[in-house]
């Protein structure tokens, strides 16, 4: 069976909007506070954030319960800020694998502190982990993480190989570190037998001068791609086409003559709208059914009046409003509103 084939059975009714789209997952920022203070994420601030974190583990369980058990939700995604270091995720995670209709809970994560967190978070019920990695060299990784160390990420994420089954590491396409690393990227996919995406980079928060001067679209990385003699064979789009390996909007290739694997994700030069399949909650509470657009509503209030039928009335609606696709154009020139360390990237 794939994930394309679950039943639906009990009470649960799945919410489908007029563009066919199903609700599927939901993906849950359990802090903003991090870690690192990557430049993309918080171009501004660096690692101030506003909050950290203003719904306890039992509220997000309440939140996994409502999207699993009465929306029909099968996904969670764990987000930040940095998931690992807020203290009883492992045992949040324990108990939202109660629900039985709950097929994937997948973490995001900068791989810091996966050395010592990997096997318990596995053991909780985590499936896979993607983990975040712009740059191979530790100069650079210090500087776009403002002060993270390379060997801790790389640790990191030999642990969440050794730990879990799916690794997937994530790359932010910044135009001044990706292109002079391709081959390297490349390579260590094809060494280490794990997914690396390439994310296109999003305008985030009022800083707009950051990404015009490192923007890279997905087009010219195939370009450069193909010109260091990497042949892409296309695997799948993302959930329309079956993707078994997550939910998520990358578009995957295999490349020839390695156990290479790249995806894409382009949600600037190709939105991925037609197959959105969730919802997003920040660690203050707010639902935001797409990450590039300012709208959001302020769910707190009713998580923590336990108001399933509010919850559930907001998911529904903010998840059917949403636009055939978003302008990437707009959210150029009106991004969100938020570091992306506060909304959960
Ligand atoms: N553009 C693209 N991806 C981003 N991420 C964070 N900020 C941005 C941005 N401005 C990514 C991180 C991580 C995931 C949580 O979101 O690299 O992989």
């Amino acid at each position: 069976m794939t994930l394309l084939e679950l039943p639906q059975t009990g009470r649960t009714q799945s919410l489908v909007d007029r563009f066919g789209r199903r609700f599927r997952y939901v993906r849950i920022s359990v802090t903003d506070l991090c870690n690192l203070g990557c430049t993309y994420c918080n171009p501004v601030r660096g690692c101030a954030t506003t909050h950290s974190h203003k719904l306890s583990w039992d509220d997000l369980d309440f939140l996994v319960d409502v999207s699993v058990n009465d929306l029909g939700a099968e996904a969670v995604r764990i987000t930040g800020g940095e998931p690992t270091i807020r203290p009883g995720l492992a045992d949040w995670v324990r108990g939202i694998r109660r629900f039985g209709r709950l097929r994937d809970v997948a973490m995001t994560t900068n791989g810091i502190l996966l050395r010592q967190t990997a096997a318990t978070l596995r053991d909780a019920g985590i499936d896979r982990v993607n983990v975040s990695l712009d740059t191979f060299d530790a100069g650079r990784f210090r500087e776009i993480t403002r002060g993270g160390s390379l060997s801790r990420c790389l640790d990191g994420i030999e642990a969440a190989i050794a730990a879990f089954d799916r690794v997937k590491i994530n790359c932010v396409a910044v135009r001044s570190l990706v292109l002079g690393e391709l081959d390297r990227f490349v390579r260590f996919s094809d060494e280490k037998n794990v997914e690396v995406r390439f994310i296109e980079l999003m305008p985030v928060f009022d800083e707009k001068d950051y990404f015009h001067a490192n923007f890279v679209g997905v087009p010219e990385l195939k370009t450069r791609l193909a010109a260091l003699g990497f042949a892409l064979e296309p695997e799948g789009d993302g959930p329309a086409a079956g993707n078994r390996t997550g939910y998520g909007p990358a578009t995957t290739f295999r490349v020839a003559g390695t156990r290479a694997r790249i995806g894409f994700i382009s949600q600037m030069s190709d939105t991925k709208c037609l197959s959105c399949n969730k919802l997003r909650l920040t660690s203050d509470g707010a639902l935001k059914p797409c990450l590039l657009m300012p709208e959001e509503i302020d769910l707190r209030p009713a998580i923590k009046a336990r108001d399933r039928e509010t919850v559930c009335h907001h998911m529904r609606l903010q998840f059917l409003a949403r636009a055939e696709r978003y302008d990437a154009q707009t959210a150029i020139a009106m991004p969100a509103g938020r570091p992306m360390q506060a909304t959960g990237g």
